[in-house]
C-alpha cells in the first residue's frame, strides 16, 4: 500500500484544512467520509425517512448512488447524480447525521465504499474510525484535537455565524453522540499521534503531519520540521497568492 494518513478527531478540531492542506502539499489524493455520512442523511431527509429509526434508515440504506471526489483543491460529493456539496452543510443535515452515521447497516456500505476510494492509497482520509476501522494499516495515523472553544469559535466562524455558545454546545452533543454509540464511535487508535490544534497556525499543523508522512515514507530518516515548514511555505504560499 502506498502513502495513507488517516486523520480522525472530534468535530471543529480542524481534520478539513489540514487534511486538504496536507494533500495539496504532497500531491495526494483527499477523502471527506463526514461528506459521505452527510450526503446519506440529506438523501434520507429528502425521502420522508425517519432518520431516528435505525430500523427504517438501515432498510434504505443500500440505495444512494454516492460518488465523492478526491481533488483537495474541489472536493465535490454526488447523490443519484445531484451535486449535494452545498445542501450537506446544512443545520438540519448536522442536525440529523450522528442518528444515521449511528446505523450499523450504514457504516457498513459508506466504510466499503471508503475502502474502494481508498485503494492503492496516495491519499489523505479525514473522519473519525479511519485509523482504527477504515484503515488500521495506515502508516500516518493522526488524531487531531483542539479545546472545545477553538473548536466552537473555529466552526461558527466557519459555516453559521451562529453564537459561540450555540454552536459549542451543538458539538458537544453530537461529539456525545458519536463517541457513544456502538458502531465504530470516535476514537483514537492506539498508534495514532495526537496533535492538539489550539494553539496552532492552520500552516503549523500541516508542516507536523506533512513532516510525519515524510518521516514514514523515509522510514524514520525523513525531512526535518524546517524542511517540512519551507515545502508548505512554497506550496500554499503559492497557491495562495
Ligand atoms: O466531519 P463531519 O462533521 O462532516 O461529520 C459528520 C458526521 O458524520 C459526524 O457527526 C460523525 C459522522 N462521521 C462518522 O461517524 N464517521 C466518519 N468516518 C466520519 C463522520
Amino acid at each position: 500500500m502506498t502513502l495513507v494518513i488517516a486523520m480522525d478527531g472530534p468535530s471543529g478540531a480542524g481534520k478539513s484544512s489540514v487534511a486538504k492542506g496536507v494533500a495539496r502539499v504532497l500531491g495526494l489524493r483527499y477523502l471527506d467520509t463526514g461528506a459521505m455520512y452527510r450526503a446519506m442523511t440529506w438523501w434520507m431527509l429528502r425521502e420522508g425517512v425517519p432518520v431516528d429509526d435505525p430500523d427504517a434508515v438501515a432498510a434504505r440504506a443500500g440505495e444512494p448512488e454516492l460518488v465523492c471526489g478526491t481533488d483537495p483543491a474541489a472536493p465535490a460529493i454526488t447523490v443519484g447524480g445531484i451535486d449535494v456539496s452545498g445542501p450537506i452543510r446544512t443545520q438540519e443535515v448536522t442536525g440529523a447525521v450522528s442518528a444515521v452515521a449511528a446505523v450499523q447497516a450504514v457504516r457498513e456500505r459508506l466504510v466499503a465504499l471508503q475502502r474502494q476510494v481508498i485503494g492503492d492509497g496516495g491519499i489523505v482520509v479525514e473522519g473519525r474510525d479511519i485509523g482504527t476501522v477504515v484503515a488500521p494499516d495506515a502508516p500516518v495515523k493522526i488524531y487531531l484535537t483542539a479545546s472545545a472553544e477553538a473548536r466552537a469559535q473555529r466552526r461558527s466562524r466557519e459555516f453559521t455565524g451562529a453564537a459561540v455558545s450555540a454552536t459549542q454546545a451543538d458539538m458537544a452533543r453530537r461529539d456525545g453522540l458519536d463517541s457513544t454509540r456502538k458502531a465504530d464511535p470516535l476514537a483514537q487508535a492506539a498508534d495514532a499521534v495526537e496533535v492538539d490544534t489550539t494553539s496552532l497556525t492552520l500552516d503549523e499543523v500541516i508542516a507536523e503531519v506533512v513532516r510525519m508522512a515524510n518521516d514514514s515514507t523515509a522510514g524514520g530518516a525523513g525531512n526535518s520540521a524546517q524542511q517540512a515548514r519551507s515545502l508548505v511555505g512554497e506550496q500554499l504560499g503559492e497557491e495562495r497568492t
